[in-house]
């Protein structure tokens, strides 16, 4: 008897309803435009109002899945962030209440930096095998902060991603191999005392490399496979021209040559398009990145394999693959997301950096927080040191 195939059945993506274009940036910070555009390849960051963090975001990403599909046979919930808005209680309660979820499920939140979505991915596919009545869902959030005229500032970002699992799922059939590489260092962290992330950024793109050579060489070892078994590639995108460095770094590793610009827009380019556009989103990053990918493809994609590369800081390191599902088209919300990617408010730079320097209250006093655009969940305040989050009218 054949094992029945596990992975990803429906992919919801969010992301806040506010927008700073880089080049208002640019200016902001007399830097070449271009130096964003096509350096970085960003052309835009999401920002979260006020009244949004990880919660309201993953929970707007979930929502349409929990709606649409069969929400008592949720049996597991992870919500990965290195965004979390508490130190012990897990984001995926405040998800659960708000989803009005089974209480018969497993919700916890997992953490490392922007590789943990991948490790609930994986942890979850374990699960359904071997309780293929069930789904899972597993939800992504992050905004990516770095401190105001850093480098790492225009690579900012926010959203979130919403996965539910399946057997015999309508999207990506994962295969089993899977090439891993782990090690301690130090090219990004954040202090449990800090809301910004402190990073040695040329450092952490060669450990990103090397992580992502490590990872295929075992992948490869597993699976017999090679660079032309692949029909596309998602990589983790802390900025879109990382995935373009990582396809040239592992094409030069195989000795194959290097990839033209034409063979870089087939092979990663559609898998780039929304990240462009909201930025860094940390564990939702590689997410965010297949969903562009089957949403925006003019290519029937049918049948074909994805090599998928995760990468979280730190290090953790995850190249593992999929096939996409004959009638994957019927599955996809792509209108939605491009609907919600086009509707956004346009910030003028004072206002963006505003926002960046507003904190949550931790007087334990009673804060309403003013009303922005949001998903159909917001931040409406805090009081005695609890997040009040509240359904919005539509
Ligand atoms: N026109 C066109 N291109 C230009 C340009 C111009 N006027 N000026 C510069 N560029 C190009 C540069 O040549 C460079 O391209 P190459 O890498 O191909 O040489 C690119 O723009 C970036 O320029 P710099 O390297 O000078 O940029 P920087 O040092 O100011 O910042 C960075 C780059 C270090 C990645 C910074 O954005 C950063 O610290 N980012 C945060 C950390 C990060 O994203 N790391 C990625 C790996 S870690 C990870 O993946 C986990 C995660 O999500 C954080």
């Amino acid at each position: 008897m054949h094992a029945r195939s596990v992975g990803i059945d429906a992919l919801s993506f969010y992301c806040p309803r506010y927008a700073l274009d880089l080049k208002v940036l640019a200016e902001a910070r007399s830097v070449d435009p271009q130096k964003y555009a096509a350096g970085l390849g960003q052309d835009c960051m999401a920002v979260p109002p006020p009244d949004e963090d990880v919660v309201t975001m993953g929970a707007s990403a979930a929502l349409p899945l929990v709606q649409e599909g069969d929400r008592d046979a949720i049996a597991l919930l992870l919500f990965a962030t290195e965004s979390g808005v508490d130190q012990s209680k897990a984001a995926a309660l405040h998800l659960h209440g708000l989803l009005d979820l089974p209480h018969g499920c497993r919700a916890v939140e997992m953490k490392q930096a922007c590789y943990s979505a991948t490790a609930a991915l994986q942890l979850a596919c374990a699960w359904l095998a071997l309780h293929p009545d069930r789904t899972a869902l597993i939800v992504a959030a992050d905004i990516a902060r770095y401190e105001l005229r850093s480098p790492g500032e225009p690579t900012q970002g926010a959203g979130a991603v919403a996965m539910r699992l399946a057997v015999e799922p309508r999207l990506l059939a994962l295969d089993p191999e899977a090439g891993l590489f782990a090690d301690d260092v130090m090219d990004f962290w954040r202090p449990n005392y800090r809301s910004e992330a402190l990073v040695d950024g040329q450092y952490s793109t060669r450990v990103y490399l090397q992580s992502l050579l490590h990872c295929w060489a075992q992948y490869r070892e597993q699976s017999g496979r090679g660079l032309a078994d692949f029909d596309r590639f998602c990589y983790h995108l802390p900025f879109t021209r990382m995935a373009e460095k990582a396809h040239g770094r592992l094409a030069r590793a195989c000795g194959a040559p290097a990839p033209d610009a034409e063979t870089l827009a087939r092979l990663v380019g559609d898998g780039l398009r929304y990240n462009r556009q909201t930025g860094n989103t940390y564990a939702a990053s590689l997410y965010e990145g297949l969903t562009s990918l089957l949403d925006t493809s003019d290519a029937d994609l049918a049948g074909c394999r994805i090599g998928l590369f995760s990468y979280g800081s730190g290090c953790t390191g995850e190249f593992f693959s999929g096939v996409v599902q004959p009638d994957y088209r019927v599955a996809l919300r792509a209108e939605a997301h491009r609907r919600l990617l086009e509707d956004r408010t346009a910030l003028e730079y004072q206002q963006y950096e505003d926002i960046f320097q507003l904190a949550v209250p931790t007087d334990g006093g009673e804060h309403a927080f003013a009303q922005y655009r949001t998903g159909p969940f917001r931040l409406a305040g805090i009081g005695q040191h609890k997040r009040i989050y509240e359904r919005v009218d539509e």
